[in-house]
């Protein structure tokens, strides 16, 4: 269903399309509308340069969006969002989808350091829906090594869903990795990143892009 991601060069490499209308935000320009504006860095040394900037989410999202709703005509999804790095994923990708799709949410923690998964999840927050029947589809921020997204499916599954899928805004390395993601917006590379509902310690969420973190970071 989705050959269409965009595969991004490794750290340090450009190679992202020129974005004209917009600033160049890994020149230290934000374009229009970015809150983040004044200091690109926010103060923070470590945030480094923009990985996925907001005008290619935008576009991105509109793809997938479409493909869905050619994917799930007739069959409306629910979409299930892993919370909180899928919120703002998850509401953009929504109304980028011409289906009345219903929504509902769950949370998951993982024990482990802030920035590598363990693979021993917790539910922290479970849906309010019955799965019995429905199309599925999970909607994540990232997919690392997986682990979490495992975890999730075999919970799910175990629910009689009529379908389930996955559509992933970012997943690390290449897409012969994840044969379970239905739908991926950007294959990037295994580097740290935040912007975009995806945090590290709670913050960057509210940055328009996806900004590579740098440095070690305190679990
Ligand atoms: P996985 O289990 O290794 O696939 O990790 C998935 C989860 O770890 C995601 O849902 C995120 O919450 C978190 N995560 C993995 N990589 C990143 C990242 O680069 N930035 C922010 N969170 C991440
Ligand atoms: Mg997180």
């Amino acid at each position: 269903m989705d050959d269409d991601s965009a595969t991004l060069a490794p750290a340090g490499q450009r190679c992202l399309a020129e974005d004209p209308g917009l600033g160049d935000p890994r020149l230290g320009d934000p374009g229009p509308g970015d809150p983040n504006l004044g200091d690109p860095n926010l103060g923070d040394p470590n945030l480094g340069d923009v990985v996925v900037s907001e005008s290619q989410i935008r576009h991105r999202i509109a793809q997938l969006g479409a493909e869905i709703t050619a994917d799930y005509a007739g069959r409306p999804p629910l979409l299930v969002g892993v919370l909180k790095g899928a919120f703002m994923f998850m509401s953009d990708l929504a109304r980028a989808i011409a289906l009345p799709v219903e929504f509902d949410f769950m949370a998951v923690a993982s024990y482990g350091s802030s920035t590598r998964t363990s693979g021993v999840v917790r539910i922290v927050k479970d849906l309010d829906t019955d799965l019995a029947g429905r199309h599925v589809l999970v909607v994540e921020d990232i997919v690392d090594s997986g682990l979490t997204l495992a975890f999730l499916l075999r919970n799910l599954a175990a629910r009689h869903p009529a379908s389930l899928a996955v559509c992933a805004l970012l997943a690390k390395g290449p897409p012969s990795e994840q044969p379970e993601l239905a739908y991926v917006g950007f294959h990037i590379p295994r580097d740290f990143v935040v912007g975009y509902g995806l945090d590290i310690a709670e913050k960057y969420r509210n940055v328009s892009s996806i900004r590579r973190y740098i440095g070690t970071v305190q679990a």
